[in-house]
């Protein structure tokens, strides 16, 4: 008899209303669509009202995942928020979620893994799962990155979008998550980062001044750890399951910027039509990126019963990721 494996049987994504696109960025910021367009393969992004937080993109997630899945609230019994645009620095955002979808016996806590955050989270909810702690999880990828977006700063501003997607897991009798690589690299701790906020810079006048409560980027040097790191990720997860590039039917990368996909996908030597993208019209939303990405798989119908599909992420910590799943 096969290992019992925990899997994803509900699916949940949000996606604010508003629409910025590379035109209007191009009245904010000296920008063109065609620059935007040809660097990054981004068109368009949502961006969260000012009455939106990530909690409350997260719940509205929450709630699709768990009708989908046949779950009512008060079962589930760990609630993991992945989100590097928490409400509050605390409490943490999967408690403000708990208290908006009502899931009053969830054990709730965030994650901190930025763009592989998702990954991270849906990792630690198996290892409950799988060792009976707990029957069934939520876990939710939710960002607004709008709020630490520099709208002065050509450079990151026209990357990034708002947005959410949330998986309820349990333990399935077919399919389901067949293995997981998970990697960490504090040295690069620079490279992508909000600099002030923290305990290391509390806000001041001069952090205001600064602006340094924005997010700093040195995205030429992500480029490069992103397409190496990515590739590696997704290999060393399907060497663990046993299975080749051969065997995939749908990579669902984080979507930071087309040129890293391509050039993943030259090195894995899976064809483009195998990648999952839509980058076109979200932009880059950190954590919440993989999850909707799954989420429209589903939605679109473009994975069935018995597929091999890879998710895989990569960002700031640096962090990276990947999780093969039998659909
Ligand atoms: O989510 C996970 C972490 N994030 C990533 O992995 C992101 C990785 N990095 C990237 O996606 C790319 O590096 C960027 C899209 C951020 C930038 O693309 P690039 O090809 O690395 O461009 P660059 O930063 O080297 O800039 C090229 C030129 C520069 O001008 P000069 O110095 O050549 O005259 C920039 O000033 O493009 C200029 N530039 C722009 N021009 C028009 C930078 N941003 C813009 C802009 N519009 N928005």
């Amino acid at each position: 008899m096969r290992e019992e494996r925990v899997g994803i049987v509900g699916v949940g994504a949000y996606l604010p209303e508003r629409i910025l696109t590379n035109y209007d960025l191009e009245k904010m910021v000296d920008t063109t669509d065609d620059w935007i367009i040809t660097r990054t393969g981004i068109r368009e992004r949502r961006i969260a009202s000012d009455r939106e937080a990530a909690s409350d993109l997260g719940a509205k997630a929450a709630e699709e995942a768990l009708k989908n899945a046949g779950l009512t609230p008060a079962e589930i019994e760990l609630l993991i928020c992945a989100t590097i645009t928490p409400d509050m620095l605390f409490p943490s955002t999967a408690c403000f979620i708990q208290r908006k979808i009502k899931a009053k016996d969830a054990v709730c806590f965030d994650i901190s893994a930025a763009c592989t955050g998702y990954i991270y989270a849906l990792n630690i909810a198996e290892q409950f799962l799988k060792n009976n702690t707990y029957k069934n999880a939520l876990v939710i990828g939710t960002e607004k990155l709008s709020a630490i977006t520099d709208w002065k700063d050509r450079s990151t501003c026209v990357l990034f979008g708002d947005g959410a997607g949330a998986s309820v897991l349990r333990k399935v009798k077919n399919g389901g998550i067949i293995s997981s690589y998970l990697a960490s690299d504090g040295e690069q701790v620079d490279l992508l980062k909000i600099p002030a906020g923290g305990s290391r810079m509390p806000a001041s006048f001069y952090t205001l001044k600064e602006r340094l409560h924005f997010l700093k980027m040195e995205g030429t040097e992500l480029f490069k750890h992103a397409v190496k790191l990515m590739a590696e990720a997704a290999e060393k997860a399907l060497n663990r399951a046993g299975l080749s590039c051969k065997d995939v039917t749908y990579l669902i990368p984080h979507q930071a910027n087309i040129r890293i996909l391509q050039a993943v996908a030259k090195k894995i030597g899976l064809p483009m039509e195998k990648i999952y993208l839509n980058i076109e019209k979200y932009g880059n939303m950190s954590s919440a990126s993989t999850a909707v990405a799954l989420y429209e798989t589903v939605k679109f119908k473009k994975i069935k019963k018995g597929d091999i599909i890879v998710l895989v992420a990569f960002g700031s910590g640096l962090t990276w990721g990947a999780t093969v799943i039998e659909w």
